[in-house]
């Protein structure tokens, strides 16, 4: 079975997704992730961010892995670097180009087609899995996704922080439609166990008695 989790910067998705995959035994695929280190190194090998071609080849070439928590590409761990703020400020931009997000879909694909999965983005239910069992849309308000963020990234300062999370749903906008067929799921005034065990329930309706 797919769970397919998608929805804006601080609306939950990863502390809701990585749990809901734990307490179902599901594995658990983070794809924000995997713009992030194709990000961090195309920045550290001084390939241009408005270079399409470029960044598909470099995504193509060096495919983004996981083990357990952490993230490699290019041989190296990533897993704290791809979580700073000059990720956070640039990565919409490395995700916007056709050439990227083809080979990351594909990997996706490639990686969530093991089994049992929850997998977290922006386009897993519309796009990467639009026959995932269950998908959800997370969303909250900007100001307590502003907040969750700023607990998260405490050095940047409560003002940046918003400034960069606006600009990031803009240039996300396109990519953040709700699947049709979503479950949508306003987390403003929820906490995490709230809506894991919503999304729970939503998994035991699907599946086979
Ligand atoms: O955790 P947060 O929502 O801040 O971001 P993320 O899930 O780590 O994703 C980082 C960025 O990657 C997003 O702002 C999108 O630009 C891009 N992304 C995407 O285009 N498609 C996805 N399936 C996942 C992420």
């Amino acid at each position: 079975m797919i769970v397919a989790i998608d929805g804006p910067a601080g609306a939950g998705k990863s502390t809701v997704a990585r749990t809901l995959a734990s307490r179902l035994g599901f594995r658990y695929l983070d794809t924000g992730a995997m713009y992030r280190a194709l990000t961090q190194l195309a920045l550290d090998e001084g390939v241009s961010l408005d270079d399409g071609v470029a960044l598909g080849d470099l995504a193509r070439r060096e495919p983004v892995s996981f083990e357990g928590d952490r993230v490699f590409i290019h041989g190296e761990d990533v897993t704290e670097e791809i979580r700073k703020p000059k990720i956070d400020r640039v990565v919409s931009s490395v995700a916007r180009h056709r050439g990227v997000r083809e080979v990351m879909r594909e990997r996706q694909r490639e990686l969530g087609s093991h089994g049992d999965a929850v997998i977290e983005g922006r386009d897993i239910g519309t796009v990467v899995c639009p026959n995932a069992d269950v998908k959800v849309y997370l969303n909250a308000d900007r100001a307590i996704r502003a907040e969750r963020r700023l607990a998260e990234r405490p050095e940047i300062g409560a003002d940046a922080l918003a400034t960069d999370l606006r600009v990031r749903d803009q240039s996300d906008a396109e990519r953040m439609m709700p699947a049709a067929d979503a479950v949508q799921i306003d987390t403003t005034e929820l906490d995490v166990e709230d809506v894991v065990s919503r999304i729970e329930q939503l998994v035991r309706e699907r599946q086979p008695a």
